[in-house]
């Protein structure tokens, strides 16, 4: 697992945007892991900017999204797949075909999220998975207890994750109960991850990611099982990190080969 720790958000996600782009270059037809939330906007931000200003091309990218809301249709505006047309989609020359969100309004809810599971095969798996981490140290959706091996299903929400997410909604009513989410174990089967955290309110998690036991409790803890994993912080994510020195000397004297 390796930490870099960044002065500002916004240069994590340059960071982060210059790693995407770094792999479409090697790889035109990359597999990415897509998430939502408040975290990537800026690094979609920037790779926008990327596609616009340097030509960087989506048109043989394929994305698999990490979740969505059960209930929600596609044109609801706190619906992830709304989220990922107004923050990327829109603004890119990705084929909409080559996009994938689960489907907020499957009814049958076990064999979508097995489709799901078998499209990211056929797909040949994800090259790279982006995450954010709630406040609780979930990943996707899977919220503390969830199965450190579990596949692409169903998740009730814990009240603290629909209060994050209250701003999204008119009425507290409105925010779904479950939602249908890659599992932990889909989401470590990508070949590559970088997980982005800005801010105090994910200082604790972080630390219990990075520093604490591997737990269900903590289901980002899996991470230090990935064999590439990336975390970029901000300084106040890292703000409890006890080895955060370490990390920044790591990452100031790497060989020259191993620079994004
Ligand atoms: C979103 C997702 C979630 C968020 C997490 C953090 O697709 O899977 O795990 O990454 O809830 O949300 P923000 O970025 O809004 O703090």
């Amino acid at each position: 697992m390796e930490v870099i720790i960044q002065s500002s958000k916004q240069e994590a996600c340059a960071l982060g945007a210059r790693w995407i782009a770094r792999l479409l270059r090697q790889k035109p037809r990359a597999v990415l892991g897509l998430a939502t939330g408040s975290t990537p906007v800026l690094l979609y931000k920037e790779l926008i900017r990327l596609h616009r200003e340097e030509g960087l091309d989506f048109s043989g990218v394929t994305t698999f999204n990490l979740d969505e809301y059960l209930g929600l249709a596609p044109e609801h505006p706190a619906s992830y797949h709304h989220f990922m047309q107004e923050n990327l989609f829109r603004h890119i020359n990705i084929a909409p075909e080559n996009t994938h969100i689960p489907d907020g309004q499957a009814t049958d809810v076990p064999a979508t999220c097995r489709a799901y599971e078998e499209k990211i095969q056929a797909a040949g798996g994800i090259d790279l998975q982006i995450l954010g981490i709630g406040g609780d140290g979930h990943i996707g959706f899977n919220e503390p207890s969830s199965s450190l091996t579990s596949r692409t299903r169903i998740k009730s929400l814990t009240q603290r994750t629909r209060q994050d997410n209250a701003p999204f909604f008119e009425k507290p009513e409105d925010i779904p109960q479950h939602v249908i989410t890659m599992g932990v174990g889909t989401i470590m089967d990508a070949r590559e991850i970088v997980l982005l955290a800005f801010g105090q309110g994910k200082a604790a998690p972080i630390s219990a990611t990075v520093e604490g036991p591997i737990t269900a409790s903590v289901p980002a803890s899996i991470l230090q099982f990935h064999s590439k994993a990336t975390l970029l912080l901000d300084e106040e994510a890292a703000g409890d990190l006890k080895r955060a020195e370490y990390y920044r000397w790591v990452h100031d004297n790497k060989p020259d080969w191993q620079k994004v």
